[in-house]
């Protein structure tokens, strides 16, 4: 029997202009673009390996079987690769990370990434990473940005070969620093998936979507000009406005808990106070806090001070998706 292996590593990422609902749930064409930094230190390594013959796919998490629902998430995924490359074998993967489940890091990002990189290498298949980020985004939006580091836009295009994410600027140009925020390690009740297919049922989403344009355009600026009162006015607009499109969906959805809201508010108010950070908040109940690099120290600091904080993970801008010589044989702690 003949086996293809390869092993990639990726990185979560935090949107600074949000990704919220998609004009094609299936193809997980977006709404509308988003711009996102790359998460330093964070990493997921997956090792794939396709063996011919065999029928169906297995998957370890950190050591363990995984649940039906990430199997058949991870085996839909293999199929699309599977599909372009020409082949039917079946895969056994393994897939590990050095940040907590439930810690409130887009988990799929860095895992889509990750799998997408290893899959499509094993599968015999050398593509760029246009390509890689467009098969990424079908396994979860938001990976699609994980293939590269740095700060990165994807673009929403109107059809599977328009929409995917690119290098906007490397982030040795502006090393903001994300200081997360753990209040909550709960699972969530509802995943992103689900989310987005409430996001059209508020009234809402309609003005989100239509204003994106200039947001992204005031993201970007802001980013180039390294203007950090600029760059915190628009992403914490942006998280406003989809937490609104959240909480307004039909059902709704409320991602926050008290010790959110606390974050939120210190933060507001140590940037009144001239410290240079401003808050965003993903599909769950963690603060991500985007601080200038000279500030990140005194704000990790303060967070940690902070009644309700679980723990402050500090991610400077991280690296793209890369393919590795093997499967460590331990996980890093961090
Ligand atoms: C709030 O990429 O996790 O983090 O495509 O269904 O896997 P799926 O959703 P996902 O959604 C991310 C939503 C967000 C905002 C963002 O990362 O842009």
């Amino acid at each position: 029997m003949r086996e293809n292996t390869a092993v990639a590593v990726a990185s979560p990422n935090i949107a600074l202009i949000k990704y919220w609902g998609n004009r094609d749930d299936a193809l997980r064409l977006p709404a509308n673009g988003s711009i996102s930094m790359t998460l330093g230190g964070l990493e997921t390594i997956t090792e794939v390996a396709f063996t011919e013959g065999r029928r169906g796919d297995a998957l370890t998490i950190n050591g363990r079987p995984a649940s039906p629902d990430s199997l058949r998430r991870v085996s839909q995924h293999l199929d699309a690769i599977r599909e372009i490359a020409g082949i039917g074998a079946g895969a056994q993967v393994r897939s590990r990370s050095n940040f907590p489940a439930g810690s409130g890091i887009a988990s799929s990002a860095a895992a889509f990434a990750a799998l997408t990189l290893a899959a499509a290498h094993a599968a015999g298949l050398r593509l760029d990473a246009r390509a890689l980020s467009r098969i990424a985004r079908r396994g979860s939006g938001s990976a699609s940005r994980s293939i590269f580091g740095g700060f990165v836009e994807w673009q929403a295009g109107a059809s599977d070969e328009e929409s995917f994410a690119a290098l906007l600027m490397p982030g040795g140009d502006w090393p903001l620093v994300d200081l997360v925020a753990v209040v909550s390690r709960k699972r969530k009740a509802a995943g992103s998936t689900e989310g987005h297919a409430l996001a059209a049922t508020s009234p809402i989403q309609a003005a989100r979507v239509a204003d994106a344009p200039r947001r992204l355009a005031e993201c970007r600026a802001a980013l180039r000009a390294r203007d950090f009162a600029r760059l915190a006015a628009v992403v914490e607009h942006d998280s406003y406005l989809m937490h609104a499109v959240m909480m307004t969906s039909r059902p709704s959805l409320l991602y926050w808990i008290p010790d959110t809201v606390r974050v939120i508010q210190a933060v507001a108010a140590w940037r009144a106070a001239g410290l240079e950070v401003c808050a965003t908040v993903d599909a769950g109940p963690n603060v991500h806090c985007l601080c200038a690099p000279a500030a990140a120290a005194g704000i990790g600091r303060r967070l940690r001070r902070l009644p309700g904080i679980v723990e402050v993970l500090r991610c400077p801008p991280g690296s793209e998706a890369r393919l590795l010589p093997r499967f460590p044989s331990s996980a890093k702690p961090r």
